[in-house]
């Protein structure tokens, strides 16, 4: 069998070192993402070495998976100063578009910036979706007690605070553009089916009876809160102080979310609660597989 592990040794350290802080935290530095990612069933992979050692491109191509729409799904990352390498990879990376037989393709960036969200736009990709990754340090201090309105029961994370937190999912996230309209049993398998899922840090919020809002987290991350329409006065910001004073509690020193740039008013109350943007994730899209021509 294969050894992948130099080659994703070099993939990783490629990753680290196109991210405005080579320290920092995103999904593409994350090295399961990565294995699953560019060593998927059937994917096919363009390393660009350095002449010095390491990498300075590299490109991921996956044929549309069967069952789904004909859609293949490509993914790359590029060294600073090493942009003279894009026309190849996008050379490489439409070839093998073509080849899946796809018939539009998606682009994948977890690490997006200005120069690649116009290398895709040049070449005939729409931006389709954009998330800011957002962090809080819980190193240092303790959050003051979440000031709950009148009226509050707090339900911990168990088979009611889920039924609830559906309610309250549904009329928060309805007007939300893209709502997929999961049932009940859907919704809850994708929140908590995670490995990482952490019920302790996860829950819901009556009001004088009625289901108001929920937060749910994985290990570190808030991952989905909601707050009905009418309740939209405070209750998010005491959901998620009380997940990351959890979060605290348990050890953890950096919680992270994402936020899709299109929610100013949920990046309003991150904001205020000290949250700072640590990155950007896109997806571009384009409809035809057929190589926009160049101007030479
Ligand atoms: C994003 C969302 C969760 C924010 O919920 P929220 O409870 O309104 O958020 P906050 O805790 O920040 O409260 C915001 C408002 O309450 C006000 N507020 C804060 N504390 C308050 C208090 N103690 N008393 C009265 N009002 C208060 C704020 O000034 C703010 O008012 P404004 O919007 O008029 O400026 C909610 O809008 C929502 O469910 N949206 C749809 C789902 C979604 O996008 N979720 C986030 C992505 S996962």
């Amino acid at each position: 069998m294969l050894d992948v592990a130099p080659e994703l040794a070099q993939i990783l350290e490629l990753a680290r070192a196109q991210r405005p802080d080579p320290q920092g935290w995103s999904l593409v530095a994350d090295v399961d993402w990565l294995a699953g990612c560019y060593y998927a069933s059937g994917s096919a992979r363009l390393l660009q070495p350095l002449p010095g050692g390491g990498l300075g491109g590299c490109a991921v191509v996956s044929p549309p998976r069967s069952g789904e729409s004909q859609m293949a799904a490509a993914s790359s990352m590029l060294r600073p100063g090493r942009e003279g390498l894009w026309a190849a990879q996008l050379a490489w990376i439409e070839e093998y578009i073509v080849a899946s037989g796809a018939e539009a393709a998606r682009i994948v960036s977890e690490c997006l910036n200005d120069s690649e969200q116009q290398r895709w736009k040049a070449a005939g990709y729409r931006l389709v979706f954009e998330e800011l990754a957002m962090e809080r340090d819980l190193s240092g201090g303790i959050d003051a007690p979440s000031r709950w309105p009148d009226g509050t029961t707090l339900i911990e994370w168990g088979n009611d605070a889920a039924s609830a937190s559906f309610d309250v999912y549904q009329a928060a996230f309805r007007d939300r553009p893209g709502f997929p309209g999961w049932s009940r049993s859907e919704w809850i398998e994708r929140v908590c089916g995670d490995r990482d899922f952490a019920p302790d840090a996860s829950l819901c919020v009556l009001l004088d009876g009625v289901p108001a809002g929920f937060v749910v987290c994985d290990r570190g991350w808030v991952d989905q809160v909601g707050v009905t329409p009418e309740h939209r006065r405070g209750l998010a910001t005491a959901l998620v102080n009380e997940a990351t004073s959890r979060m605290r509690a348990d050890g953890i020193r950096t919680a992270r979310l994402h936020v899709n740039t299109n929610n100013p008013r949920a990046l309003a109350t991150w904001r205020r609660l000290g949250w700072h943007v640590s990155g950007r994730r896109g997806r571009f899209e384009r409809e035809s597989t057929q190589v926009v021509p160049r101007i030479p």
